[in-house]
């Protein structure tokens, strides 16, 4: 396969120049589909690096905040455009980088088309409130404050659209930022940043800084400068930067791992629910937070769709995601390849059945990057690791069950609560669960991704903190509250006394 992008040394992006890391370290970035394409060098940041993109990003808010909300969105207006306009070669670009099919990529880049047009709307609402005082002429407002020098960490596995959605509610709202993208998708990030700069975003008000976690996330996190923090990426490093920012106070919004359950019910239209199944559990090749990890399935229909699901599995086409056959590709790296692979292992010794797949492939065109069948195991326990832990692969757990409130007992019974779906004809099924699954976003009728960029996204547990990122409820996060009282009166009005 021809590489679509030509190896060359990347730098990172701070106070609107392009600068190499100040140690002149640097990392590689391969294709994770044949790991002989090297794509590019990249700068191993440190705290130096951090340090410099923070105080940028510090300094551009001081006139970043001033500029009219309507004109910075219409910066991101103009961004969005560009993104259109090169949609294709950013997907073909972002699918060599990180293995997902084309399809996927694609889609990838329009949901930071959907969210970066979404946000220039927001630049001409952004409401506050304005109320009665209880004091005569004297009126009182509230009004969104952008909150300064943002940090966002952003995960490989939507490389275009996870940074989108962090960096146009902030900036639209008058932050600036400083993104640290995973150090496998430090290309996509940085195209990104070329479109934001084509647009006319103004030094220093976007900074990237490529690197490590440990090295370039964990000082970035904990920079004394940051005025706010947003991470996507694991429970366990989620954990790390909520401890990091509890020390300053520093806001901080977290969006981690997923156990997402489909709840089949014996009424459902098992074609519909078998091709949910199929794309929720192997799309992306199970790498997002919200894919289809458990399927609940009633017990009078397991068999067969357990039987039905597995040779769906066999047939799909596992390879390079730049063919156009291919629909499935390779894992993101050797590490999340044997994490599957461990967890492949842990399944068989806790008993679960292996109804499809259960191997890394390596033969032929597979030889040299991260490609694992499609597996499926079937008549797990809820309690087995199998069906409580993340994997972020492309393997699924199936639990029979017998009435809709085991199925939910089941569905909560997990630390995470990102997504959860239910497939049933019968309405009163479908409104209980939608009232009872404990997580940030339920489907009916549909698999657990899928998720629409104007509409709030994340979840309950150990998924999130309690914010959601996307639609107008990123905004929350992204400002604080102002209340303004302006007493027109001319004389002393003491509020809750002078009744
Ligand atoms: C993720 O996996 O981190 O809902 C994000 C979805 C996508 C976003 C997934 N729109 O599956």
């Amino acid at each position: 396969m021809a590489a679509a992008v030509v190896p060359t040394t990347f730098k990172n992006f701070i106070n609107g120049e392009w600068l190499d890391s100040h140690s002149g370290c640097t990392f590689e970035n391969r294709n994770p589909a044949d790991t002989s394409e090297l794509l590019g060098i990249f700068p191993r940041s440190d705290a130096g690096d951090v340090h410099a993109a923070v105080e940028s990003a510090r300094a551009a808010y001081n006139t970043w905040r001033l500029v009219p909300a309507p004109k910075r969105a219409e910066i991101l207006f103009r961004a969005a455009e560009i993104l259109v306009r090169r949609k294709e070669d950013l997907a073909r670009t972002m699918t060599t980088e990180m293995g997902k099919v084309l399809a996927e990529t694609r889609g990838d880049v329009q949901e930071a088309i959907d969210m970066t047009y979404y946000m220039a709307g927001e630049g001409r609402r952004l409401f506050g409130q304005t109320t009665p005082s209880e004091l005569p002429s004297k009126m009182a407002m509230s009004v969104r404050q952008p909150l300064g020098a943002c940090a966002l960490i952003t995960p490989w596995n939507f490389p275009m659209a996870i940074p989108a959605w962090k960096m146009m509610p902030a900036l639209v709202a008058g932050n600036t930022v400083v993104l640290k993208p995973a150090e496998d998708t430090p290309i996509s990030a940085t195209l990104l940043f070329e479109i934001l700069t084509e647009a006319g975003i103004p030094p220093g008000v976007i900074n990237l800084v490529h690197g490590m976690g440990p090295e370039a996330g964990a000082p970035l996190v904990a920079g004394d400068g940051v005025a706010a923090v947003s991470f996507t990426g694991s429970t366990e490093t989620g954990r790390a930067v909520s401890l990091a920012c509890a020390r300053d106070f520093k806001p901080c919004h977290l969006e981690m791992g997923g156990k997402n359950a489909m709840i089949v019910m014996a009424d459902a239209n098992l074609d519909l629910a078998l091709d949910g199944a199929v794309w929720g559990a192997f799309g992306t090749t199970g790498q997002r937070c919200t894919a289809t990890s458990r399927i609940l399935v009633q017990k009078h229909i397991y068999d067969d769709f357990r039987d039905r699901l597995a040779e769906r599995a066999k047939a799909l086409r596992v390879g390079n995601g730049l063919e156009a056959s291919t629909e499935v590709g390779p894992l993101i790296n050797e590490a999340q390849l044997q994490k599957v692979m461990e967890y492949v292992q842990i399944g068989r010794n806790e008993g679960a059945k292996i109804a499809s797949g259960g191997s890394r492939l390596q033969k032929a065109a597979f030889a040299n990057g991260w490609f694992h069948e499609p597996t499926i195991f079937a008549d797990c326990a809820p309690g087995m690791r199998i069906a409580r832990e993340e994997i972020f692969g492309p393997v699924v757990a199936l639990i029979p069950f017998g009435a809709l409130d085991e199925a939910l007992e089941i569905a909560n019974g997990v630390v995470y609560g990102l997504s959860a779906s239910i497939y049933t004809r019968d309405v009163n099924q479908a409104l209980r669960a939608a009232r009872d699954l404990q997580t940030g976003i339920v489907y009916v009728n549909a698999p657990t991704i899928g998720a629409e960029t104007h509409l709030p996204f994340g979840g309950t547990k150990q998924t999130g903190n309690g914010h959601r990122e996307a639609g107008s409820a990123a905004l929350d996060f992204y400002t604080e509250w102002k209340t303004i009282y302006m007493d027109y009166s001319d004389r002393l009005q003491r509020a809750q006394i002078d009744t």
